[in-house]
């Protein structure tokens, strides 16, 4: 029962064909476009996706060798993100599941991040601790069962990878700034400069990026343009370290807390190198099982979303007509 995903929450224009947890195609139009704003603009993200979404499906069908006369289901990101880049996901599924009577299943996103771990190969079974950090969320997920999740601990101000990329900014990188960040990093002592982990203190699950954030503009600040220049990379590094020390930290908690059988990363940042070997080792030492998908299933994709939409109730023709998307919280 092949199964077209649809996903334009921000600025990747994704689609995907699943058979079952089997990834039969999965394709991401990065919209490069922002670069040069230093972040994501909305409008033009919507009108970016106008523009991509319905090559990016043709292509999607092509990779998978199916026609859309056979896909049976059509799976779509309902939210959160930006408004109107999700309603252009949304319109096209619609469109594409209307005339055949298709089910529509609308997708939550954070879901979706964590269902990518129930994909082929070697997909995991709740229950398992899911560490979830992406531009616009980070938390501590409980996944007892693969039709949603446990929300245990979140952050109270910036996602992680929000603060990665405010960093990388400040540091001169590109947008998105986690990729740049972590190649400029390798270069550099992480111990060159004292950033604050914060919340280590805190016995809670949450997280706090944003006072790192003012650390590093007011490193940058005495540092002056020409110190920056020279310590780059240290900055990076020890900036970098700081976020993964944090989220590392949090996850021992979690595992203090409550004995987990598994554990599994989730979100455009479980792509960073140094975090991937830091909860390595926290399961290594703790002889606790960790799934890592591939770095094309952390960042933003559509095959996680045919993933989530396996274990979300479908809509049938004509009740999601109506069916609207939602910017913020949740819809599971
Ligand atoms: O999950 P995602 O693609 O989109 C959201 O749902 O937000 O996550 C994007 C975030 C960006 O902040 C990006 O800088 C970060 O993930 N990111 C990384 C890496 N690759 C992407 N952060 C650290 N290291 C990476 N290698
Ligand atoms: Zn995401």
């Amino acid at each position: 029962m092949p199964l077209l995903a649809i996903e334009t929450s921000c600025d990747d224009t994704c689609a995907a064909v699943l058979e079952g947890p089997e990834v039969l195609s999965n394709v991401v139009s990065s919209q490069g476009i922002h670069d040069r704003f230093g972040g994501v603009v909305p409008e033009v993200a919507s009108r970016q996706h106008l523009g991509l979404v319905a090559p990016v499906v043709e292509d999607a069908l092509a990779r998978a060798g199916v026609t859309i006369g056979e896909i049976e289901q059509v799976a779509v990101t309902a939210g959160p993100g930006l408004i109107g880049a999700l309603l252009v996901g949304l319109s096209a599924a619609k469109a594409i599941a209307a005339p055949g009577r298709l089910p529509l299943v609308p997708t939550d996103h954070l879901h979706g991040h964590v269902a990518a771990n129930f994909l082929d190969p070697e997909p995991i079974a709740p229950p398992f601790l899911c560490l979830l950090a992406s531009g616009g969320h980070t938390l501590l997920a409980g996944v007892r069962e693969r039709s949603g999740f446990e929300v245990l601990g979140q952050t109270l101000d910036d996602a992680a990878g929000e603060a990665i990329d405010k960093g990388a900014r400040l540091l001169g990188l590109g947008y998105p700034g986690g990729p740049a960040l972590e190649s400029l990093a390798t270069k550099g002592d992480p111990g060159a400069f004292d950033f604050p982990v914060a919340m280590s203190r805190d016995p809670g699950l949450d997280f706090s990026f944003s006072g790192l954030k003012t650390s590093l503009v007011y490193r940058c600040r005495d540092l002056g343009e020409s110190g920056v220049e020279a310590h780059r990379a240290d900055l990076a590094a020890g900036f970098q370290a700081a976020i993964v020390d944090q989220l590392a930290a949090k996850l021992v908690r979690a595992l203090d807390r409550e004995s987990w059988p598994a554990v599994a990363l989730g979100g455009g940042v479980a792509a960073n190198g140094p975090l991937r070997r830091s909860v390595t080792a926290i399961c290594e030492e703790r002889e606790v099982r960790l799934k890592l998908v591939g770095l094309d299933l952390c960042t933003d994709n559509a095959a996680m979303i045919g993933s989530a939409a396996r274990f979300t109730e479908p809509l049938r023709y004509p009740d999601y007509l109506e069916f609207n998307a939602f910017a913020t919280g949740e819809r599971r």
